[in-house]
């Protein structure tokens, strides 16, 4: 991957409002002259999260979490900076050209990244034709019919039709200028021989209805095929094989649709399969997300959690459905995500049954599906007895293991007195079963980085790094002083010089963000801080007076070292005029501050 021209990231910054983009994420509270909401970041009841509108800077006064609009979009979405920038870019429909990079080799992965996401966005394009228009589409046609979805609905989830073929897909992508390898690494063709790479190549998918499987963004990254009778042989679903655009644990089908759903709810319901979730969403329950006929995964649930706090699960009533449901709660229960269960009657699906009852008993079946906690206790009461202790402590110790799971201390403690009430114990013996030292890590799971908090820098110097960012007159007095020396000899103040030593304009948030780009996380919540702070009246002359302080020291310190080098021994007669010079020049300016600020 190249580099983002600064021309480009400063102008996306300008492009995308910070108070419009937090807030297409979760609603936000006007203060005053500011916007307010509860910290995404951490655990708060009452709101310190803040959005400045002037500054395009956010800030957390709880955890200290603050910076730009990039570093909002990279925290809240777990993406890099590039991601973001590109993210924000789309949203304001700005062309990033990326500058080449010097890795070749990452030049190279992009480019294929790109090829494979065009040939996956043209044969969805070229599968919905034929759907939509083919004569021999016409079975596919009825089918969906048969199970409800409109052209309109297959429309908007740009279903698709691979007609029943062995090269049909093969030869329309190679005329197209796709070559053969592009197609295998697609998963879209296959090898007759795994062995013999050279060897002859068909479609993956025959005579199945299609389902692009996109990512957050809308971009296609595989399919999934569904054949048109149950009763033929084969696998029912076929999907994309893994593939460098493809990871199937990562992708939750639909994101791209129900983000917004998710976001208003702040509950998502998980169903099983795509066509569950087309159901749902088009009967108006829009909050809703399908991990694929298969447990969720550590990665899908840190997505997820991005936009709700709370889970809903809707699994099948069978003993797949139940066993993927209980895999579930580990990655989910980790990233902190309220777990609760609605039951379907056998045999039923969220689609079967919202097309049965209706999307309004399904919504209150949302409604009172219970804690998964409770759901558990149910079901180890119904198979076991809990009026015998042994049961009830083998039960007891059960739950504590899963308890053990949930992150975050609040909610943990949330659970086990809900758990140990419904247990019949004393809250504190089952917290006994719950080890007190911090959880373990489980084998996948990466390790959460510290919150590392940058050492703030002594009060002056602060000031003047605050004077600096956000004062023309103050910035432009400091560049005009011999500031890169005074910074290089006096400990503290490297951010001061990268902040006098960036090309940024005070008066324009867009050139702020650029530079907050630039920083490290850390350093970017302490400089939202000061971006936040009250200006002094008279910025300049504070600055003025503010370096003056600083030089100080640095003054003496050469005249100190100047007077010593002269009682040296050694020293040459033409170097002890130099030093008798420096020395009549370092007083005179230090008599010039004690002339100025008579109390230094
Ligand atoms: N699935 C899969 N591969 C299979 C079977 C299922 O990937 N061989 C995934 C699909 O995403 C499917 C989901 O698991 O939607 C649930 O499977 P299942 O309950 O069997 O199907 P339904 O979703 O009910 O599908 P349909 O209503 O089309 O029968
Ligand atoms: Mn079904």
């Amino acid at each position: 991957m190249g580099t983002i021209p600064t021309q480009t990231i400063e102008q996306v910054a300008a492009a995308n409002d910070i108070v419009e983009v937090i807030g297409s994420y979760f609603p936000l509270k006007r203060a005053g002259a500011t916007w307010k909401a509860l910290c995404p970041f951490h655990q708060e009841k009452s709101p310190s999260f803040t959005v400045n509108p002037q500054r395009q800077i956010f800030k957390c006064f709880g955890c200290g979490e603050g910076g730009g609009v990039f570093k909002f979009v990279s925290l809240y979405e777990h993406i890099n900076f590039p991601e973001a920038v590109k993210k924000l870019a789309a949203r304001a429909g700005i062309p990033v050209i990326e500058e080449r990079g010097s890795n070749v080799q990452d030049d190279r992965q992009h480019e294929a990244r790109q090829m494979l996401l065009k040939l996956h966005a043209e044969t969805a394009e070229w599968f919905q034709e034929n759907l939509l228009k083919r004569e021999f589409a016409a079975p596919a046609r009825e089918y969906l019919k048969t199970r409800g979805i409109t052209p309109a609905v297959a429309k908007s989830w740009q279903l698709g039709f691979a007609p029943e073929s062995w090269d049909a897909c093969l030869k329309w992508a190679l005329d197209r200028g796709y070559t053969r390898r592009t197609l295998l690494q697609s998963g879209l063709v296959k090898l007759r021989d795994e062995e013999r790479t050279d060897g002859e190549v068909y479609d993956r998918f025959r005579g199945r209805l299609m389902f692009p499987i996109c990512n957050d963004l809308g971009e296609v990254l595989a399919f999934s095929g569904r054949i048109l009778q149950s009763e033929k042989e084969g696998a029912k679903y076929l999907n994309s094989p893994e593939t460098p655009l493809f990871r199937k644990g990562r992708i939750l089908y639909g994101l791209h649709k129900t983000k917004r759903g998710l976001i208003e709810a702040g509950s998502a319901i998980v169903c099983e399969g795509q066509l569950d979730l087309i159901t749902l969403f088009e009967a108006g329950l829009t909050n809703v997300v399908a991990p694929q006929g298969t447990a969720f995964t550590e990665d899908q649930a840190r997505v997820l959690k991005r936009y709700v706090n709370e889970v809903v699960l809707c699994f099948d009533a069978d003993a797949a459905g139940e066993k993927a449901a209980e895999r579930s709660l580990e990655p989910l229960l980790q990233h902190d995500l309220i777990v609760r269960v609605a039951e379907m009657p056998p045999g039923e699906d969220p689609d079967s049954l919202v097309r049965k009852d209706g999307a309004e008993t399904f919504a209150q079946r949302i409604a009172g599906a219970r804690d998964f906690f409770d759901f558990w206790i149910e079901r180890a009461t119904a198979t076991s007895d809990l009026a015998n202790l042994g049961t009830k402590m083998q039960v007891a110790r059960q739950l504590a293991e899963t308890v053990l799971r949930v992150h975050d201390p609040l909610m943990r403690n949330e659970v086990i007195s809900k758990v140990s009430a419904r247990l019949g114990v004393a809250p504190a013996d089952f917290a006994n079963l719950v080890p007190k030292t911090s959880r373990a890590r489980l084998p996948n799971e990466p390790q959460r980085p510290a919150r590392t908090v940058a050492p703030a820098p002594r009060h002056e110097i602060a000031l003047l790094c605050l004077l600096a960012l956000r004062d023309s007159a103050a910035r432009d007095f400091l560049l005009e002083q011999e500031w890169p020396e005074v910074i290089e000899e006096t400990p503290g103040t490297e951010m001061l010089g990268r902040i006098l030593a960036a090309d940024l304009r005070p008066d324009d948030p867009a050139s702020l963000n650029l530079f907050l780009s630039t920083l490290a996380s850390e350093e970017e919540s302490l400089v939202s801080g000061w971006l936040l702070q009250k200006m002094p009246p008279k910025a300049e002359t504070v600055a003025r007076e503010w370096w003056q302080g600083l030089r100080l020291p640095a003054l003496r310190r050469r005249l100190k070292a100047a007077e010593s080098r002269m009682k040296l021994p050694q020293i040459s007669p033409g170097e002890i005029v130099t030093l008798q010079k420096q020395v009549v020049d370092l007083r005179g300016q230090l008599d010039e501050f004690s002339r100025l600020s008579p109390n230094r």
